[in-house]
């Protein structure tokens, strides 16, 4: 699992997840606090972004400057959790297309549902970065994640800010090929698929609903 799994133990990040962790956070410090963390999620997920170097005249020296090269970005957000992620992840890859899935969970199989997918056209030419704060059972994430090869994106990798056991599965039998970038690997899902001790409902916690 760990070549598979990146989980980020950086301090700065582990002491925002807790404080997100915690039910007494209110709703504007967790959507600031999922946005800052979000941001070092999307430096460790292009941490081997290739590079070409470039000439450029600073003001004292001419220099060969390393720039990225390579595939285009575009950052695919599971809807509705998955915005919180998507701001941060904006505020470091401003150019970055961007694409949205709406899958719900069926209360009854925990099944993934699709009500909407709205992505860039040229998906297969761009490096894919799916996110969602919670892989739980997987199961949606495993989901989008088909769609979005269906629609031709061949290069992609999955964010989250904590991770199920049990979703870590799931996606890695379906999508060997998408490494996951989390915070955290929780210890496992209650019996509604909740994580354990995970935060809660994300949705809810971000956007002060329920
Ligand atoms: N979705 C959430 O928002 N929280 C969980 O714990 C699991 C899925």
């Amino acid at each position: 699992m760990s070549d598979y799994v990146t989980e980020i133990r950086h301090p700065l990040m582990q002491h925002k997840l807790s404080l997100m962790r915690s039910k007494e956070t209110t709703t504007d410090n967790f959507r600031r606090l999922l946005r800052e963390i979000s941001q070092m999620l999307a430096y460790e997920v292009t941490r081997d972004l290739p590079l070409e170097f470039v000439t450029i005249e600073t003001p004292m020296a001419t220099i060969e400057a390393p720039t990225i090269s390579g595939k285009k970005l575009c950052v695919i957000s599971v809807l509705r959790a998955g915005n919180g992620i998507l701001d941060g992840m904006l505020d470091l890859l401003p150019a970055a297309r961007v694409g949205h899935i709406g899958l719900y969970r069926d209360p009854e199989t925990l099944e993934p549902v699709e009500y909407y997918f709205k992505v860039p056209d040229d998906i297969a030419e761009r490096l894919v970065i799916v996110v969602d704060p919670m892989l739980a059972t997987g199961n949606s994430a495993a989901a989008a994640v088909t769609k979005l090869k269906e629609r031709g994106a061949t290069s992609m990798k999955f964010v989250c800010l904590l991770a199920a056991p049990e979703g870590i599965k799931v996606m890695q039998a379906a999508h060997p090929d998408v490494p996951i970038v989390t915070a955290s690997i929780d210890q496992c899902l209650n019996e509604h698929g909740y994580i354990i001790p995970g935060l809660g409902d994300a949705g809810d916690r971000l956007f002060g609903t329920k």
